[in-house]
């Protein structure tokens, strides 16, 4: 059975990107189908990054999905950057003005997934055989089978490939209009998961001869550990003494001590730097890791994810806003995580499609006039959007790269270990060089 919608947006993947872009159009009015391959307790299980800049915590804030977060995320004011014999403590306040947030990766997709379906926006989890269709009109659609096994079309004015690194908007988009840039680095991160209180109360990145190693944290409980590693290692070789060792060794710093506990979780994870152009290809747009890759030094994946969407949202809201008979505005904030924590399966929104979802998409009624289609209205933003978005992920792209060379032992190159060095002795020495680090890490603002 072949059922068709209509919407405005058809957004493809729930991952951070896709998420929050549907967040930002809800709260304007904007429709959009969400439509995500994997299930919904694979989504929320994810074990990603856990970093949020300024930025991005006061966009969830403002978009009503900044309730929990506000209760439970750990606001930190600077990072500690180590090497043998010091440990030097950047305070981002006085540096920038600006802080950073510990709450995962899993704990932001769990809010917006809870929002989103306690409004009753339609977004199906488990779907397969996702594409997409006539982008280069303007009459674009995804077709894809839902959780049944149904065939489903989404006809829409635009589509959003939110799908990540391993999507199928990327590659829909022919070699001969694109272009990518790819470095791969030598080595990866071994991270563990433990259930140990942190012992600093700020994230240490550590320079070792033996390695990287990075100090994080989840909660008052829960510990996030990296060691740097090399390519052909394999997780079945680090037993839970190695690791502790290990980190034990290159966290290490005169009276201070780590806290070890259980290990709940562990994992090696390659680095690469990806960044992919055009980010849009006729009624295509790319956002997050669709289009770019960042290794996760510095922690910029989630938040670059973030930014993409919301300078798409911003486009896509101002597109509608030209037209003549633009989308009604939303009168509240779709935004009700704090009344459905995130837990235990609700029959609209674990494995299935949408419950009342269907009311919402395919109805006469509901069909919005499509975005300007010449220049001029507010057609400029979305033409834009490739090219302003683009200057944010290299900035990110150069920041997690430098971020990333200059604490990750490679080869046995002597000289390379003294300009690392110097660079750190630099960064804990000159203001001009700390506050670059601090504006970068805590987040450019929108548009920069
Ligand atoms: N159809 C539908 N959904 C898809 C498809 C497809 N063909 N392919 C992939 N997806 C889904 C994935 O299952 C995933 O949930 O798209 C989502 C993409 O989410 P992310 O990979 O989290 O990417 P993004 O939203 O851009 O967020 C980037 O996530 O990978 C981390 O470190 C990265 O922090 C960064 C952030
Ligand atoms: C994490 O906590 O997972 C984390 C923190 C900082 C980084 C990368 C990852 O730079």
């Amino acid at each position: 059975m072949l059922g068709d919608m209509r919407t405005q947006v058809a957004i493809i993947g729930a991952g951070p990107a896709g998420l929050v872009l549907g967040q930002l159009l809800a709260n304007a009015g904007v429709e959009s189908v969400i439509v995500e391959n994997r299930s919904r307790d694979y989504v929320e299980a994810r074990q990603r990054a856990g970093v949020l800049e300024q930025g991005t915590v006061e966009l969830l804030r403002e978009n009503g999905v900044g309730q929990r977060l506000d209760r439970e995320a750990l606001r930190h004011d600077g990072i500690y950057l180590q090497w043998p014999g010091t440990r030097h403590h950047l305070d981002f306040p006085d540096l920038c003005g600006r802080s950073v947030w510990i709450y995962g990766q899993t704990e932001v997709v769990k809010d917006l997934v809870a929002a989103r379906l306690t409004a009753g926006l339609p977004l199906y989890f488990d779907v397969s055989d996702t594409a997409v269709q006539d982008v280069e009109t303007d009459r674009p659609s995804v077709a894809f089978l839902d959780a049944d096994g149904n065939a489903q079309r989404i006809e829409c004015d635009l589509i959003a490939g939110c799908d990540g690194f391993h999507g199928v908007t990327r590659p829909a988009i022919p070699e001969s209009s694109s272009r990518t840039w790819q470095r791969d680095y030598p080595y990866g991160w071994l991270g563990i998961l433990a259930q140990a209180p942190p012992s600093t109360d700020e994230l240490i990145y550590a320079w070792h001869p033996n390695g990287f190693a990075l100090n994080s944290m989840r909660s008052p409980t829960i510990t996030r550990l990296y060691l740097q590693v090399g390519l052909d290692e394999n997780v079945a070789d680090w037993s839970d003494d190695r690791i502790w060792t290990e980190l034990t060794t290159r966290l290490g710093h005169p009276e201070w001590e780590l806290t070890t506990g259980p290990i709940l979780d562990k994992g090696i994870t390659p680095m690469r730097s990806f960044v992919s152009e055009p980010m849009r290809y006729g009624r295509l747009f790319l956002a997050g890791d669709a289009a770019h890759i960042v290794p996760p030094t510095g922690a910029k994946g989630l938040n670059l994810a973030v930014a993409d969407a919301k300078l798409l949202a911003d486009a896509v809201i101002a597109s509608y806003g030209s037209a003549r008979s633009g989308p009604r505005r939303a009168r509240t904030l779709v935004g009700t995580a704090d009344s459905v924590p995130p837990g235990p399966a609700t029959s609209a929104g674990r494995g299935r499609g949408p419950g009342a979802a269907r009311t919402l998409v395919g109805t006469a009624g509901s069909v919005r006039p499509g975005p300007a289609t010449s220049a001029g209205g507010g057609q400029e933003l979305l033409d834009a959007y490739p090219e302003t978005a683009l200057r944010r992920v290299w900035r990110c792209t150069h920041f997690s790269w430098w971020m990333t060379s200059m604490l990750h032992i490679e080869g046995r190159d002597p000289f390379a270990r003294e300009l690392q060095l110097a660079q750190l002795r630099y960064l804990s020495t000159s203001r001009a060089a700390a506050v670059s680090l601090a504006e970068n890490y805590t987040g450019l603002p929108y548009g920069w």
